[in-house]
């Protein structure tokens, strides 16, 4: 249990225990805060164990129930098993089994990795063994770990794409999805790898790869303290979230389209006629999720050829809006709880519009509300600023824009499949911008004392120079103002002034005509004027050069994917801005992490 504390950061909506006793495989689980579990293992104590398994779960498949929280029990009650992460083949695996007449008690993807385990296990007798069996046929992303009542003081664990270390104590051992788990009894813990199954017991961790062949894992020690584990090691949550965004964004893609390329957004609960009959797109959101919205505007109006409007959700009801039947409003929201955003959607309803949730928050208010919902899988975000939710937002209105062009036949399998590559690419590509952070840390340090900042964008550039200005906003307290870059001349270029600090956001020179010049002669005017122009261009662009004091490069990226790597310096430019300045990153003056009243 106290290992599930330490792991509360990582925010969670169930939790539940097992434990392996001479009487037999116990367990708890409740939906809700850690505190439900334990008010109910006070009421209803579990057995004293040596060997035990607990999860705190952030819901992917299925709602944040008692019955969809972990441990999932095999159908002879003698089997636990907890997974992180995202099976993506769970429903034909389901099939099989429900075929084979097993019977499923949850929603979950989790419960077919206890079944699966469980016929592994009766038909090899031994838990590593079946564990192995089973990660071979499991598809996407799992930490998995299993206890089982014939094995009590073992537990048997298993990752792909997905943490899991190993902690050494002092006639006892540890597995955890991070050390957070298990620092405060153990500073000495092992690295695993790809595919590879871990056994302990009290006095031994054995290791085997994918062909089950032992390997020696890594040693290292954890040199943070419990406080900084719980931020994986970083300064602060949002330095967390920054580095976790490739992979928001991969978990994000993940599921949605089959190996040809063809997407099935299978939570979406839009009959397709619905969806073909759509004249129009109404986003509704606040904040960093209303520029998601105003990224996927211009992806959405020019793979879809339908008008996409993005509503600020507080003006959206006031407004009179003309919505109806044929429009589909799609409200974005990191918590699902954001009040504006709600009463929006429920008067988008009441007008007879479908309502599509775009939310990383299980079980949240927003997708309770709406007809359908398409989960971003960014995982908790601590931070009150908004980074990695806000990647794995845009993503989720690509694969939206991409699957109605599927299915409304305005683009061809073929043109579909090559920006799902592209997309595909986006995780590495976001990484070696991550990568080349110390350059913007630098530069945010020598301008802690800037008092206005401009930011300048064109065409999805437009979008990111509005959330890099939020950004040092809500962080470093600095007024900020982001706008479109054709929209200097009609006033704001008033404002500059010798060394007024610019960002400009430069689109690919391979992408729309003239945008790439445009924003170029938007850089000289400023110039011109004195600003000192801090730029975010592409590897290769050299025309940038003459006219830039700073430049931030990004990967080469096609025009509509940009969004996902050309914030990346901005935000952690805010970060180390507002670092900088001693100021609170994670909780900034006045704000909330959601905002639940109008
Ligand atoms: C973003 O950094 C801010 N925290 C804020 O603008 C936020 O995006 C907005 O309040 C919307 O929150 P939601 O996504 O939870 O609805």
């Amino acid at each position: 249990m106290e290992g599930l504390a330490r792991l509360e950061y990582r925010g969670y909506d169930s939790a539940g225990v097992a434990v392996v006793t001479p009487g037999g495989l116990k367990w708890a689980k409740r939906a809700g805060k850690l505190t439900n579990l334990s008010t109910a293992l006070k009421e209803n104590p579990l057995p004293l164990a040596t060997a035990a398994i607990g999860h705190t779960r952030w819901a992917t498949h299925g709602g944040p129930t008692d019955t969809n929280a972990h441990p999932h029990i095999s159908a002879d009650g003698n089997l636990a098993l907890i997974h992180n992460g995202i099976i993506e083949n769970f429903n034909t695996l389901k099939d099989e089994l429900a075929a084979d007449g097993v019977s499923f008690l949850s929603e979950t993807d989790t419960e077919v990795a206890a079944h699966l385990v469980s016929r592994a296990y009766n038909e090899l007798g031994d838990l590593t063994a079946a564990m192995l069996a089973v990660t071979r046929v499991l598809e996407g992303a799992f930490t998995l770990l299993a206890v089982h009542a014939d094995r009590p003081g073992t537990v048997v664990g298993a990752r792909r794409n997905s943490p899991l270390v190993v902690g050494l104590g002092e006639g006892e051992n540890f597995l955890g999805s991070d050390v957070a788990a298990f620092i405060s009894q153990t500073k000495s813990a092992l690295e695993l790898g790809q595919d590879q199954v871990v056994t302990i017991t009290a006095d031994s961790v054995r290791v085997i790869d994918g062909d089950g062949n032992p390997v020696e894992p890594r040693a290292f020690t954890v040199d943070w303290d419990a406080s900084a584990a719980v931020k994986g090691g970083f300064a602060t949550f949002m330095d967390k979230e920054i580095h976790d965004q490739p992979k928001a964004v991969a978990d994000t893609l993940l599921g949605r389209a089959d190996k040809s390329g063809h997407l099935a957004l299978d939570e979406l609960h839009i009959s397709e006629s619905v969806l073909r009959s759509i004249d129009k797109i109404v986003v509704i959101a606040c904040g960093t999720a209303a520029y998601a919205g105003q990224v996927a505007k211009y992806a959405i109006e020019h793979w879809c050829r339908i008008p996409v409007e993005v509503e600020l959700a507080h003006e959206f009801r006031y407004r009179d809006p003309v919505v109806n039947e044929k429009t589909l409003v799609v409200a974005i929201s990191q918590s699902g709880e954001t009040m504006d955003t709600i009463m929006a959607v429920r008067h988008a309803r009441e007008q007879g519009s479908k309502v599509l949730a775009i939310v990383n928050t299980h079980g949240s208010t927003i997708p309770r509300e709406s007809d359908a919902v398409l989960y971003t899988h960014a995982g908790p975000e601590v931070a009150v600023a908004s980074t990695k939710a806000f990647l794995a937002q845009i993503t989720a209105c690509y694969l939206l824009g991409l699957y109605l062009a599927q299915l409304r036949g305005n683009m061809y399998a073929d043109e579909i499949r090559s920006i799902l590559k592209e997309l595909a690419l986006m995780p590495d590509k976001i990484q070696r911008v991550v990568d080349n952070e110390e350059q913007v840390r630098d530069v945010a340090r020598s301008m802690k004392d800037a008092t206005s900042v401009l930011f300048l964008g064109r065409h999805v550039g437009f979008p990111v120079a509005m959330e890099g200005a939020l950004k040092l906003k809500e962080l470093a307290y600095i007024h900020a103002e982001g706008f479109a870059a054709g929209e200097l001349k009609h006033g704001p270029i008033a404002l500059v002034e010798q060394d007024q600090p610019v960002f400009v956001i430069v689109p690919s020179p391979r992408g729309r005509d003239q945008l790439h010049a445009k924003v170029i002669s938007n850089i000289q005017e400023v110039r011109a004027r004195g600003a000192r122009t801090l730029v975010i261009a592409e590897e290769g662009d050299t025309a940038v050069e003459p006219f830039a004091d700073v430049v931030f490069r990004v990967p080469q990226t096609p025009t509509l994917l940009a969004p996902l790597v050309c914030v990346v310096p901005l935000q952690i430019f805010a970060c180390e801005l507002a670092t900088a300045k001693g100021l609170d990153v994670d909780q900034p003056r006045n704000l909330a992490k959601s905002v639940t009243v109008e």
